[in-house]
């Protein structure tokens, strides 16, 4: 299969957060920013396969800032690392207040999504290609992580 280069999956998402996506004092739910991970980072996962995918896990998540009814909330996610038929993508979330430009950091989560045939078996996914210092140090990150991840699984 021939290897992929990141930046042919990488994905930028941004929308505006409503009434509707939040509590009644305007804060943002958790959950409305967590579906939106897992939207775009499964984006990310099928441009990188073009295959269907199924999220098999998604990492611990803090939310580091509130987000607020008017904000532009931004997700910038990318394919960090891929085994045989997962792929694990990075999504950082950002939420810009439109009226004073002021852009914070509010999220970080790394998901891992598996390709499936059209029987509903993981099918394999094509090799990435990381090309970049932080193309190389994400995937280096990523590759630890799995690594753990089994570890803690056989434990
Ligand atoms: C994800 C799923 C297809 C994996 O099926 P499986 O029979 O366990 O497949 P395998 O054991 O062959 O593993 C396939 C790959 O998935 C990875 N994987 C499976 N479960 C994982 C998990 N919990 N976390 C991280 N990776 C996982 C394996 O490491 C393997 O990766 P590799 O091929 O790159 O080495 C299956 O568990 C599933 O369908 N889960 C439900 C998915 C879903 O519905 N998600 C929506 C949210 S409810």
């Amino acid at each position: 299969m021939e290897p992929r280069r990141v930046g042919e999956s990488s994905t930028v998402v941004s929308q505006l957060m409503l009434p509707s996506d939040a509590n009644t004092t305007g804060n943002v739910h958790g959950g409305t920013i967590m579906k939106l991970v897992d939207t775009v980072g499964g984006v990310v996962a099928m441009r990188h396969c073009r295959q269907r995918v199924v999220t098999a896990r998604m990492d611990e998540m803090s939310f580091l800032h509130p987000v607020f009814v008017g904000d532009l909330v931004t997700l910038k996610a990318s394919v960090n690392d891929v085994g045989r038929t997962s792929m694990e993508v990075g999504v950082r979330v950002e939420a810009e207040n439109l009226r004073t430009g002021k852009v914070v950091h509010t999220a970080s989560a790394h998901l891992v999504y598996v390709a499936l045939d059209p029987e509903g078996r993981p099918a394999e996914v094509p090799p990435l290609m990381a090309e970049t210092e932080d193309e190389r140090r994400r995937m280096a990150a990523a590759k630890l992580r799995r690594l753990r991840r089994e570890r803690r699984e056989r434990a």
